[in-house]
């Protein structure tokens, strides 16, 4: 049986190596003490692995390439923290405003495309499916892409499937009513909405133009895991993936570093927008 201090302890050398490891990987900044947070997400592949400590797992990375616990790594130190409609206000503005104006421009074609960038286990676009579904627009040619670093998420997302606890998080009842259903102990998302969305793996990082044009992109709670210089980065290419008039959506308490060199900055009822310029 492994001590718990001999798992968690980590020298200050491998702590670093760390922090350097995830940034590189992931672009994700862990400044301050967050050993707590190591400790947490690391213990889980030590145990796997049938190593003694997060030293030891530190000293295997160091001699072999291990390519797919590199990765193991990077993606257990993502926070993948979602749910349904979060910040309802993103949702309202869609509703009244963006969608009435889309509906005008796009009658002939009838086609519109969404991306939930950041997207973790798939709420914030299967929302967006949900809502679209509710204005009407289910004879509509609509794709949805939800991407994330971590395969782990997208393997999930993909599934469509929800805990209790996941659909009891800002669902109304009256959309689970109409478009999950039970399976065992977990709740299924009707093929209806299943089949507007898809999931890939991608490194927001890298160059994304090639996945536009988007309507509206959502980049939410993931900048603030960024430093200056790649925020700036990443709001440069979603730009790039976006119709002109096109919406960017970030977390409530985001900004995105330079956003203004390419979006308007615009209040929507109680949302704040960025129109692609
Ligand atoms: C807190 S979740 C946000 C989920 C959803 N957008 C929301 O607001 O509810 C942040 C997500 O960003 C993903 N992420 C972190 N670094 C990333 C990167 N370099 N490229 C793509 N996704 C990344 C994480 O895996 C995680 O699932």
């Amino acid at each position: 049986m492994l001590s718990q201090t001999s798992v968690m302890e980590i020298h200050s050398e491998n702590y670093r190596f760390l922090q350097e490891h995830v940034y590189s990987q992931t672009g994700i900044v862990l400044e301050g003490d967050k050993h707590y947070l190591f400790e947490s997400r690391l213990t889980p592949i030590v145990r796997q692995l049938g190593l003694g400590s997060i030293n030891d797992l530190c000293a295997l990375l160091q001699a072999t390439s291990k390519p797919d616990v590199k990765r193991q790594i990077a993606e257990a130190m993502t926070t993948n923290e979602t749910y349904f409609f979060r910040d309802p206000a993103h949702y309202d503005a869609i509703r009244s405003i963006l969608l009435p104006r889309l509906r005008d421009e796009r009658r002939d074609t009838k086609r519109l495309r969404f991306w939930s960038a950041a997207a973790s286990t798939g709420q914030e676009a299967y929302s967006l499916a949900m809502l679209l579904l509710e204005e009407g627009l289910g004879d509509w040619n609509i794709q949805i892409l939800g991407t994330d670093f971590s395969s782990q998420v997208v393997e999930r997302a993909r599934t469509g499937k929800f805990q209790q606890i996941e659909v009891n998080r800002g669902l109304p009842a009256i959309l689970q009513v109409k478009h999950f259903r039970r399976a065992g102990v977990e709740w299924q998302l009707s093929e209806a909405v299943r089949r507007m969305v898809s999931f890939e793996t991608i490194d927001l990082r890298k160059s994304m133009r090639a996945l536009g044009p988007f309507d509206l992109v959502f980049c939410r709670n993931v900048m603030i895991y960024f430093d200056a210089e790649t925020k700036k980065q990443i709001t440069k290419e979603i730009h790039g993936t976006l119709f002109r008039g096109g919406w960017l959506l970030l977390g409530g308490a985001e900004t995105a570093f330079g956003v203004d060199e390419w979006f308007d900055r615009k209040s929507e009822g109680n949302a704040t927008v960025y129109v692609a310029r």
